[in-house]
């Protein structure tokens, strides 16, 4: 019998735009709060999720920065990374470039160290444990200044190893990409590639600079590129990859259903499009749920979920070989699946 859902789960899939700090389940922030004697102010993991009705980015940052508050030592950050993984593994994810905010620890004096290390910890295991193959790009605030930014890129120096490009995220209007390209020369000059959030509640200007003015390999989200007709001919042109992230933006009100999302006039128009989960313990699924839940509402042919998946192979940073073992990966689960 033929089933999507099958399909969606047995195809070798990258994901590539996921803050860690966004996979933290209300259940474990309480366990987290409980070991390291902090109060929340929710009585209960429902009373959380009842508080994740979002209006819009800002609305979700908040509380998301809040539920960061409880992640204090090393271990807290592993088992986040940990269990991350564990659900991308179940859903046949087998590499992943994940974000992490180092400001929203290190403001909170837990050292430059404590988060990176358990991250790292765990990225490194998971090889092992999952055959998953990991990546981390470190994000820079973009709502703080261009002087605190550039201070995180020196403290991560030490740990240039563990790192493989830096983004851009936090609250998007206001804050435009010019305002980091500083940053992003020095991030480039010390060899770290680059990624940014733009045009995900930002104009298309924004992506135009994200890509002009900071060199950007990647644009995170990306989906108000539709607005302009000369940047979409560009990113085919230059085949840039766009991380798209279709629960997040219904969650967010980028748009009003999922039905309504541009995900296949983005990927008819021949954008590099990618499906992500942004922040899946706040958004209400991971990886195989946004590709679930896109295949319903926007009646997703198989061939669209296959193209899904091969572009988010396309899209990452995995070494050549691995990148060709996944898509011969792929190309023989398709065949597989459509003789059964
Ligand atoms: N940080 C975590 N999720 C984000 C998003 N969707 N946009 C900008 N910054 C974020
Ligand atoms: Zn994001």
């Amino acid at each position: 019998m033929k089933n999507l859902n099958d399909l969606i789960q047995r195809l070798p899939k990258a994901e590539l735009h996921l803050h860690i700090e966004g996979s933290l389940e209300p259940e474990l922030m309480f366990e987290l709060a409980q070991r390291n004697h902090i109060d929340l102010r929710f009585k209960s993991v429902e009373d959380v999720r009842a508080a994740y009705a979002f209006s819009d980015l800002q609305s979700f940052l908040d509380i998301y920065y809040e539920g960061a508050g409880v992640l204090i030592t090393e271990r807290d950050f592993y088992d986040m990374t940990a269990a991350y993984l564990q659900r991308a593994a179940d859903d046949g994810v087998r590499h992943v470039e994940i974000f992490y905010d180092p400001q929203t620890h290190t403001d909170r004096n837990i050292p430059f160290q404590v988060a990176i290390t358990g991250i790292h910890r765990a990225l490194t295991d998971a090889q092992e444990a999952h055959g998953i193959s990991a990546q981390l790009i470190l994000c820079f605030l973009r709502h703080l200044s261009a002087a605190a930014a550039m201070s995180t890129l020196e403290a991560a120096l030490p740990y240039r190893d563990w790192i493989a490009g830096v983004g851009l995220d936090s609250s998007e209007v206001g804050h435009p990409p010019a305002k980091f390209q500083a940053v992003f020369d020095r991030a480039r000059a010390e060899g770290f590639k680059t990624v940014a959030h733009a045009g995900e509640e930002g104009p298309p200007a924004y992506i135009w600079e994200a890509l002009d003015l900071l060199h950007v390999t990647r644009i995170d989200h990306g989906v108000r590129c539709t607005e302009d007709p000369k940047l979409v001919a560009r990113l085919v042109a230059e085949r840039v990859p766009l991380t798209v992230c279709p629960l997040s933006n219904v969650k967010l009100c980028v748009v009003n259903t999922l039905a309504d999302h541009n995900l296949v006039q983005m990927m008819d128009a021949g954008l590099l499009v990618t499906v992500n989960s942004d922040d899946p313990a706040y958004f209400g699924g991971y990886l195989g749920e946004n590709f679930r839940q896109c295949a319903t509402a926007l009646q997703l042919p198989p061939e669209h979920i296959v193209a899904l998946c091969k572009n988010s192979i396309e899209a990452s940073w995995m070494t050549d070989g691995r990148r060709r073992a996944l898509m011969q990966e792929i190309d023989a689960e398709f065949n597989a699946w459509k003789s059964r």
